[in-house]
Order: C-alpha cells, then sequence, then structure tokens
C-alpha cells in the first residue's frame, strides 16, 4: 500500500502522552501519514514529511485511535429479547440463559452464524472498533467449538476458547466429565489447531468455582493458550484473585470487587477489564473505575456483546457509561477503550497512535474526542482507517 496523508486534523489524540499535550498526548493542527498499514507520522502539520502519494483534507475535524473491544461473544443464533424485558421489569440476571443461546447457535448452520458474526463485526466499525476480541461459548461440544473458533478466526487473530461458559445440559448429572473433556480433550485441540490465541472462564456461582476455573486454566496455560476470566460479575467471588494468582491478562467484569480485589489488581499485571453496558443491562451496579485507577490498576473497557447480557457493539455507549457510572474522566474512559483494551489484549501495537504502530484510526465529525461523551447516541464516526485503509466512510466520503 502507497502511504496516505491525512492533514486538516483539528485535533488529534494520539493517545500516546509523550506525543503531545495531556493524558491523550493532544495535537493541534495535526497531520497523519500512514505506509503499508503503519503511522509514519503523527504530530503537527508543519512537520509532516511531504511525498506521500495522496493527502486527504478532513477539514478540522478530530482523529483517534480505532478502538479495541477486548471482550465480545459474537458467534451466536437468535436472540434473548425476551429474557431483556423481563429483566427490564425487574427480573434478576441469571447465567441459565446462557443455553437458550446454546440451543439455538447448535442448531444454526455455520454460514449462518459466520455471517451474523461478519454483521456484529462490521457494525462494531462503524461505530470505531477496529481490534476485536470474540469468544466461542455458545457450542460447548467439541465440534461446534471447533466450528466456532474458525468462524471466529476468520474475523480476528484475538479469538478466546471459552468451552468453560457453562456446564451444557447433557453434562448436568456429570460436571466433573465435561471438566475432563475440557481440559483433556477441547482446550488441546483448540490450542493445537491454533485457532484461539485465549482461554476464558467464566468463573461465578452458577457457572464454574474457582477449583473447576483453576483447572481449566492450569491446562489452557499448558498448552501455551493466554488467559482471560469472567470475573466477581454477578456477586463477590475469588474470580479476581485467581485471574491475578494464574496471571491473566484480563479479569474482565469486576462489578462486585473487595478492597482485597483491588489490591491483588494492583499488584498484579492483570487489566481489570470494565463491562459497564452489561451492567447496565442486568440492573448490575456499576464498578469503581476511580478506585481501580487510583489503586494503580490498568483498566480497559470493552462491549460484552452477547446476546444475553449486553447485546450492543458500541463502544461509545460504553465511554458514557464508565465516565457516568464508573466515575471516569473522558480522558480516562477513551484510553481504556484504547490502550487499555490493547494492554489487555497484549497488542502493544494497536490504540495508540505512534509511529509504528497500526495505522487503525477513527476520524470523528467533532472538533474534540470529548464529544463522544457530550453527545451520547449521536452517531459522530465519519470514517475509519483500519491497517491503513478506509475500512469505512460515511458522512467523509
Ligand atoms: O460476559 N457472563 C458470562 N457471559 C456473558 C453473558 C452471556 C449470556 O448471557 O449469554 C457475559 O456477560
Amino acid at each position: 500500500m502507497t502511504a496516505l496523508g491525512l492533514m486538516g486534523i483539528g485535533l488529534l489524540a494520539t493517545c500516546d502522552p509523550q506525543l503531545g499535550r495531556g493524558p491523550l498526548g493532544l495535537v493541534d493542527n495535526a497531520a497523519l501519514v500512514v505506509d503499508r498499514g503503519l503511522i509514519v507520522y503523527a504530530g503537527p502539520a508543519a512537520g509532516a514529511p511531504r511525498d506521500t502519494d495522496g493527502w486527504r483534507d478532513l477539514d478540522g475535524r478530530c482523529v483517534l485511535p480505532g478502538f479495541v473491544d477486548s471482550h465480545t461473544h459474537l458467534i451466536f443464533a437468535g436472540d434473548r429479547v425476551d429474557e431483556f424485558s423481563l429483566r427490564m421489569a425487574g427480573r434478576p440476571y441469571r447465567p441459565g440463559g446462557i443455553l437458550d443461546t446454546v440451543a439455538a447457535t447448535r442448531a444454526a448452520s455455520r454460514s449462518d452464524l459466520a455471517g451474523r458474526a461478519r454483521r456484529l463485526v462490521d457494525q462494531a466499525l462503524r461505530s470505531g472498533t477496529t481490534t476485536v476480541e470474540i469468544k466461542t461459548g455458545y457450542g460447548l461440544t467439541p465440534a461446534h467449538e471447533a466450528a466456532h473458533l474458525e468462524i471466529a478466526r476468520a474475523l480476528t487473530r484475538e479469538v478466546t476458547f471459552l468451552g468453560a461458559h457453562l456446564v451444557p445440559p447433557e453434562f448436568a448429572a456429570d460436571r466433573s466429565g465435561y471438566l475432563r473433556l475440557l481440559t483433556d480433550t477441547m482446550i488441546p485441540a483448540a490450542a493445537t489447531a491454533g485457532s484461539a490465541r485465549w482461554c476464558d472462564v467464566f468463573c461465578e456461582a452458577g457457572a464454574f468455582d474457582v477449583h473447576e476455573s483453576r483447572a481449566v486454566l492450569d491446562a489452557a496455560s499448558r498448552h501455551g493458550l493466554g488467559l482471560r476470566v469472567h470475573a466477581n460479575q454477578l456477586g463477590p467471588g475469588g474470580g479476581v484473585a485467581l485471574a491475578c494468582e494464574m496471571g491473566a491478562a484480563s479479569a474482565d467484569h469486576c462489578t462486585h470487587l473487595t478492597p482485597a480485589d483491588v489490591d491483588e489488581l494492583a499488584g498484579s499485571n492483570t487489566v481489570a477489564t470494565l463491562l459497564p453496558i452489561s451492567d447496565f443491562c442486568t440492573r448490575q451496579p456499576y464498578p469503581d473505575g476511580r478506585a481501580l485507577l487510583a489503586a494503580g490498576v490498568t483498566i480497559a473497557l470493552a462491549s460484552n456483546c452477547n446476546p444475553g447480557s449486553s447485546y450492543s457493539t458500541s463502544l461509545p455507549l460504553a465511554l458514557a457509561l464508565a465516565v457516568r457510572e464508573c466515575g471516569l474522566t473522558i480522558d480516562q474512559a477513551i484510553l481504556a477503550a484504547t490502550r487499555g483494551g490493547a494492554a489487555a489484549l497484549q497488542r502493544p501495537d494497536v490504540g495508540r497512535l505512534s509511529p509504528g504502530s497500526r495505522a487503525d484510526a477513527i476520524i470523528l465529525d467533532a472538533p474534540d474526542p470529548a464529544h463522544l461523551v457530550y453527545r451520547l447516541g449521536a452517531p459522530l464516526v465519519s470514517a475509519v482507517l483500519k491497517d491503513g485503509a478506509w475500512a469505512w466512510k460515511g458522512p467523509l466520503s
């Protein structure tokens, strides 16, 4: 790919504090030059190289890194709108609803599942998501999970095996049999086929207890998969401590944290991934993001798109909730959805606009990234650059 230059950037949020002012590394009157999928220049327009093949004038728009959504469950069929409606009327969220989606997903064709997942990835792109992690977990048999891993692999390199989402109905009377299937067959297969990079476990009352979750993570680690944990979503529990003990890249949800959990996170390299859209949709309290940051914890913000607890791909919505309900400043929320997501996926090449990083950027129809929260619900994303090419052009075209 030849070099492309973006000029007329009213405000560039590099998310690299070394490149500009404040935590977002802001540069006024900026230019961005990309070549072969990477950023080669991000800074004041006056200092930009002149020898690009083509310049695009952004007419004062603001540019920021593409969002890194480090937690989604996109391989599913059907929906659970009836369950959602009951919940909005006051019924509590229960993990058991997952099995309704397992039944619908097992009955769906592979092409149907692939098409649905592709449409969700495209939808996410149009709201600025350029890197997405995708979990399996609605198949729960060796054959279904293997097929779902392949579907995910065609859409992203950040694929997570979540066979330990729930014990499937055919193993209801034999939990240890399903755990053996996971540790001895499904995890080795997910790792050997090279289709999964990560393994996750839903560590929660009603899903997998700490002892079972440790067995899953142990097997995954032995087979070379990186670790992630659904932790402390519906109540306090040992998920966060387990994630930190096992060196998981991320502990996700973190809705119900004790002071000891916060200390564990602060003393580890495990990122706390907040999923406020699911807290909204399940009527849970919101995690105290401000307290986590004050303790020195790295936080990420993700959509958790799935048909049960959070049927949304919108990181702008997650930003607004994180600011209003988790106590983050707008800058902190934007960093959590970019740099934080990259940290949760251990991807130093995304989540910032610095020379050498992937040229994944959002062009915003607004003068400042804070407008993403200020004008909540408005479709402000004008265009999206992915790997240095226009992946979506809306109002910019
Ligand atoms: O992260 N908690 C487990 N998994 C999903 C919910 C899945 C569902 O309800 O279908 C989550 O919220």
